[in-house]
């Protein structure tokens, strides 16, 4: 891409364990993977931001004084909202051509839209003269997705994105953004994600509505605890209130407050490199996310239950928001190929389709580099 100033990528992630519990300012255990999202920029001295695609024969042309227009474009948007929000926060927007390489794969789970959203700001900054602020970047991601894609999610994915770091797992605090880089020592073990093909749509799906129910939960509890988010509730005191709580609420409220004591567990196994017990919590987070907060469907119960079922398998969950996309297995690194084998097999027989075996390392999150 000889004609571009920069290259500017930004990181799809992986959850390790952690999930649905940022929103209610839990500690997240992502990695930024290898499958990025890439932006070639260059400034072009106008008042108009060039968008052109790699894998789209789409070409939109935005001004940047009527970014608002392109609110409902259905790739456009997550360019106009990073670059009005770039704007509204006292940056300056200049002019550009951007060609955008989207290796993420798309409903996967693995953030394909933090990553896009990322990598756009990241850009928007370099051709500012600025050097990004990987923190201030994912939180203008994250408000792009509440005001632009619809999705009030937490601050995970664009985190992971923007700030993740090759070889290590991000003990991310959700309230106080806090991060602590954990070395991933796996030993004999192997990380391996699998697309189970199920595409998920959190706009459609049932994501908010889990959201609203943990808010719930913490507005009932904290009539009668000293909480400010729910990840603070201990095990022992939210079944002391669990009257306090309708039942489904309750099932929500008791997957957050372990899933946060597993993620407290996963860090001291990650850290003694006991990946037996790290593997025990991934099967009892997928478990969780199953049976209390039902956010998996028959497709990802399926390809966690075929991945727990091979020998080499030590632990297997879905990541990231669920209701489809993929899985995370710890696998006996010299087995791998069998297991994949097996699962993809499986998986076919049960469901009727493929599912996808992806290849990838642990990631910086925004790298720029000049073309
Ligand atoms: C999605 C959201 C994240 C997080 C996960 C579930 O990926 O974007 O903020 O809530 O779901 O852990």
């Amino acid at each position: 891409m000889n004609n571009y100033q920069y290259k500017v990528t930004a990181s799809g992630r992986v959850n390790l364990i952690g999930e649905h519990i940022d929103y209610c300012g839990g500690k997240v255990m992502p990695c930024a993977l290898s499958l990025v999202t890439t932006v070639y920029v260059r400034e072009n001295g106008s008042q108009i931001i060039n968008l052109s695609w790699t894998t789209l024969p789409d070409k939109v042309s935005m001004d940047i004084n009527r970014l608002e227009e392109y609110k409902s474009h259905k790739y456009a948007k997550y360019f106009a909202g990073c670059a009005s929000l770039w704007k509204s926060a006292g940056h300056q927007l200049k002019g550009c051509d951007m060609l955008i390489d989207c290796k993420v794969p798309f409903g996967s789970g693995l953030s394909s839209s933090a990553s896009i959203e990322v990598s756009a700001l990241a850009a928007f900054a370099v051709i500012a003269g600025e050097t990004p602020n990987p923190v201030e970047i994912a939180l203008l991601a994250q408000k792009a997705e509440h005001e632009y894609a619809g999705v009030n999610c937490g601050i995970m994915d664009q985190y992971a994105s923007a700030c993740g770091r090759a070889g290590h797992a991000m003990l991310l605090d959700c309230k106080t953004l806090d991060c602590v880089y954990v070395p991933v020592n796996t030993g004999d073990y192997s990380i391996v994600i699998i697309n189970s093909n199920k595409p998920h749509n959190l706009v459609e799906s049932r994501y908010n509505e889990r959201r609203e129910e943990t808010e719930l939960a913490l507005k009932l509890l904290s009539s009668k605890l000293n909480v400010t988010c729910l990840a603070e509730v201990k095990p022992c005191e939210l079944e002391a209130h669990k009257s306090l709580l309708p039942p489904t609420v309750y099932k929500r409220a008791k997957h957050v407050v372990e899933e946060c004591e597993r993620v407290h567990l996963a860090e001291i196994a990650m850290r003694n490199k006991d990946m037996v017990q790290f593997g025990k919590l991934l099967n009892a987070s997928h478990a969780s996310l199953s049976e209390l907060y039902e956010v998996t469907g028959k497709e990802l119960d399926a390809l966690a239950h075929i991945a727990q079922s091979h020998p080499a398998c030590i632990g297997s969950r879905m990541t990231g928001g669920g209701f489809g996309g993929c899985t995370v297995s710890l696998v006996k690194t010299d087995a791998v190929d069998d297991f994949k084998q097996h699962v993809v097999r499986e998986y076919k027989k049960q469901i009727g389709y493929d599912a996808v075996c992806y290849d990838t390392d642990i990631n910086d999150g925004i790298v720029v580099t000049k073309c």
